[in-house]
């Protein structure tokens, strides 16, 4: 993104007695690393922006629609650096809602009422791919919005990394170390539930990482028969246990053609609950081997950001906070190899990154003989 296409200019050139009002709001599914961003945030505004006011907007666009905000003073964001969850708090505002008519005006045309009541000069969006399609519809609407991508599923398009991610592979991967134990000592099929609908990235790198023998992602559809062959020759092959990794949207090869809503419907018609505990009857049927099922579900976003999540928060937040005060808006912060850098909200919202099922990750887990359920 160009510089000279972002509107703008540097609030160091405001008069002295001026405030400079920026509000922050986290949105979306809650991870590690949301108070870390805050932090850094509010470290870099007070120290470098004259007249910084700063002010939290609770429970995401949800505070916004309602119009409700509250000041952030120092002491209420310099100790939460390794504080899981957010402070400010958060909640689902689905983009496909933003615009419908309702009472007193759309939730899109509230938020920009309200953005203009508090006399915002810039809004801080912390969150996910849901969140910055809400972001560039404000942007939109002359808001001065900029972005930090959010999310344990790491699928934001235009990051090679989204924070919180890190801390979840973490987590997972010493989950599954954990249920493998149980697994060598039953010598039973043991699957785990990751978090992930339509990107199996959690999924890929913790499966990876805790030495999965199977891995099953929304990106490769999977095959029941191809799983249950693979599963049979590693029986007959001696080995004593296997290690499943699941998505929680995989997908059978049988289902791509059905959209998510349609897919869920099926499979409650047939009388399945999730994907994984499906799978592992019939694979307990089909193996004879004792199969079990772990949903790991919440634990995946709590607790506190590991040690690379804090430095990268660190220096998304201080770039963000840096970009707003240079007046630089419309954007989300991302990460470009070893820089910090961004990208304008409208050309990231609404895409997603996914795994490439023949890049260089999914192609080397292949060659070291883990199995994607899929007939290759
Ligand atoms: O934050 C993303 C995510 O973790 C997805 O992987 C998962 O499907 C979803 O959140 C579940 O969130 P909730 O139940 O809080 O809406």
């Amino acid at each position: 993104m160009p510089l000279d296409r972002l509107p703008g200019a540097g609030y160091n050139k405001q008069k002295e007695e001026e405030t400079v009002k920026f509000g922050i709001l986290t949105s979306g599914g809650d991870c590690a690393g949301l108070n870390a961003v805050i932090r850094s945030i509010g470290m870099y505004l007070e120290r470098n922006v004259r007249n910084a006011e700063i002010v939290g907007i609770p429970d995401g666009y949800g505070g916004l629609i309602r119009g409700e905000s509250f000041p952030l003073k120092r002491e209420m964001y310099e100790d939460i650096l390794a504080v899981g969850g957010t402070v400010l708090g958060t909640s689902r505002q689905p983009f496909k809602k933003m615009t419908l008519p309702e009472e007193g005006g759309s939730k899109l045309s509230k938020m920009v009422a309200n953005y203009r009541k508090m006399k915002l000069d810039c809004l801080f969006t912390l969150g996910g791919a849901g969140t910055h399609k809400n972001a560039a519809l404000l942007s939109m609407e002359g808001c001065h919005v900029i972005g930090v991508p959010k999310t344990i599923d790491n699928d934001i398009y235009g990051t090679d990394v989204t924070f919180g991610f890190r801390t979840a592979v973490e987590v997972v991967t010493e989950a599954m170390d954990r249920i493998a134990t149980t697994a060598r000592s039953h010598h039973r099929i043991m699957l785990v539930e990751i978090m992930g609908n339509k990107a199996g990235w959690l999924t890929l790198h913790s499966g990876i990482a805790a030495g999965a023998d199977m891995i099953l992602i929304p990106e490769i559809p999977f095959s029941v028969d191809a799983v249950c062959e693979t599963l049979k020759k590693r029986v007959d092959a001696g080995n004593a246990f296997t290690m499943i990794a699941v998505a929680e949207g995989a997908v059978l090869d049988s289902e791509v053609k059905y959209k998510k809503d349609e897919r869920a419907f099926a499979r409650r018609a047939r009388g399945e609950t999730t994907v994984t505990a499906h799978l592992a009857e019939v694979i307990g049927e089909r193996t004879g081997v004792e199969t079990r099922a772990s949903v790991l579900g919440y634990l995946q976003r709590g607790g506190t950001p590991c040690a690379y999540d804090r430095l990268l928060c660190s220096r998304l937040g201080g770039r963000a906070a840096e970009l707003a005060a240079a007046g630089k808006y419309g954007v989300t912060v991302a990460v470009s190899g070893s820089r910090i850098t961004y990208n304008a909200l409208e050309d990231i919202a609404g895409k997603y990154k996914l795994v490439d099922p023949a890049g260089e990750t999914v192609r080397f887990a292949r060659g070291i003989g883990i199995s994607f359920g899929d007939r290759t």
